[in-house]
């Protein structure tokens, strides 16, 4: 069955046809295309615009529909052109007459728009949902390495010395982030498309005030022209998964490296890495390489987007039929990339003596043996100064600036005494930090504390 053809001739040739058709994927939200169903079936019922009785029985048939294609019983067929096709004549075959007047009222553009509208909604809440998962594990590991020492980098040069807690809270931040752009988008496109019609309205007594709330909108849209043919929020919610990739590539990027034989700061969990083929000794971090792999993938489906919607007149045009398989891809790619990554760093091991290690290896407290002097009332640049002609003789001596000996400071500086060694240490170099934001332990605290109560809330 098709839903048009009364003004045609000919049959559509067959090639035509495959490459017209959309239920290969847009069968993927037969559960939101039959949630629309019903709630405009039940408002033309309430109209009056088909009676009660055609209305029940509709919305019966719906339902039924839904449960068989759930459980299987209902296969979707490719004979179709459309998920839209396929459930009304379904419908129509299961019920007879009365479900020849669903579409009463009703365009495949406002009923494409309401699908793709009701699609995105839903999996804007699962990403957040899988987004939140990840942040309790971050908030577990922060939790246990308030004081695991390691050091921080800029340049990926070892700079001064920061704990675990620390570092994961940075992606904390950017989850968080992300979970308030995702909030922002399903706010700002609540609104139901349903009862645009083609492109402008229909002349129909429709309610579309009750078909918003049937669907938990805010409201319905006010221009109809505009509702079939936007796809902002698809552009917004493929934006903000490339954004989701961007921290989980970085953070992606930061377990390769650890991991790594150079760093060994963590173990991966067997169970979260894969060996070679050939060199048996490998144990290879390929999740997080997949990870940071499937970036590229999922910011081609927010360019393919933006450039597919450039050139297009109002209003609907078929074009807009491309922002299906490429967003289901991406949704299904953020949200694997996501759980799988979280199950990575739950099972991963710290090796805290080798990050603690490596942290005062580095002269990471090498600013605070300034800051030391500037206490003692050398003015900074010249403590800079100072320092740096004390990194040298360490680099000479090959060992750290704890443990250089006094008179050797002495010789560069008179203004050092005993006292430098605990003020370098690494313990004070991070517990001294202790404005907002920083690592230091107190500080640490209070902000765990704030995400205690943000994953409590949020
Ligand atoms: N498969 C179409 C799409 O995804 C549904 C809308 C069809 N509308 C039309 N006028 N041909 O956009």
């Amino acid at each position: 069955m098709k839903l048009w053809g009364g003004r045609f001739t000919k049959e559509t040739n067959q090639l035509v046809n495959n490459f017209n058709a959309s239920i290969s994927f847009d069968q993927k939200f037969y559960q939101q295309d039959i949630r629309g169903s019903i709630a405009h079936a039940t408002m033309l019922g309430k109209q009056g615009i088909i009676s009660d009785a055609e209305s029940k029985q509709i919305v019966d048939g719906l339902a039924g529909i839904l449960s068989d294609i759930d459980s299987g019983k209902l296969p979707i067929t490719d004979e179709y052109e459309d998920i839209h096709t396929f459930v009304e004549a379904t419908l129509i075959e299961r019920i007879g007459d009365a479900g020849k007047k669903l579409h009463t009222g009703r365009s495949r553009n406002d009923q494409v728009a309401l699908d793709m509208r009701l699609y995105t909604r839903d999996e804007i809440g699962a990403v957040d949902a899988e987004l939140k998962e990840l942040m309790e594990v971050i908030l577990r590991i922060m939790k246990e390495n308030v004081e695991t020492y390691m050091p921080g980098f800029t340049h990926l040069q070892k700079a001064q010395p920061v704990t675990v807690a620390h570092h994961f809270g940075a992606y904390f931040e950017m989850f968080k982030r992300d979970r308030s752009r995702l909030f922002d988008i399903k706010k700002r496109m609540n609104f139901c498309p349903l009862g645009s019609g083609a492109l402008a309205g229909t002349t129909y007594p429709l309610d579309r005030e009750l078909t918003a709330s049937l669907l938990d909108f805010d409201g319905p849209t006010l221009n109809s022209m505009d509702s079939v043919s936007d796809r902002d929020y698809l552009i917004e919610f493929l934006d903000a998964l490339s954004i989701i990739m961007v921290h989980l590539s970085r953070f992606s990027e930061e377990t390769i490296i650890w991991n790594s034989n150079e760093y060994k700061f963590i173990e991966l969990d067997d169970a979260y890495s894969t060996g070679s083929s050939i060199m048996p000794q490998k144990k290879n971090p390929d999740i997080a390489e997949l990870v940071r792999g499937k970036t590229g993938r999922v910011y081609g489906s927010l360019i393919s987007l933006l450039t597919t919607m450039k050139g297009i007149p109002l209003a609907y045009d078929k074009d807009m039929q491309e922002d299906k398989e490429l967003s289901f891809d991406a949704i299904d790619t953020v949200k694997g990339c996501i759980s799988l990554f979280k199950g990575m760093i739950d099972t991963m091991k710290f090796n805290k003596e080798r990050m603690e290690d490596s942290a005062k290896k580095g002269f990471t407290n090498a600013t605070d043996a300034a800051d030391y002097l500037v206490r003692k009332g050398v003015p900074f640049r010249d403590a800079h100064g100072i320092v740096g002609q004390l990194v040298l003789l360490c680099l000479d001596k090959q060992i750290s600036l704890d443990e250089l000996p006094l008179d050797e400071y002495k010789k560069i500086s008179d203004v050092f005494e005993e006292d430098v060694y605990e003020a370098i240490s690494l313990k004070t170099c991070v517990e001294k930090r202790l404005t907002i934001g920083a690592p230091g332990l107190d500080a640490m605290n209070k902000v765990i504390a704030i995400y205690d109560d943000y994953i409590a809330n949020n």
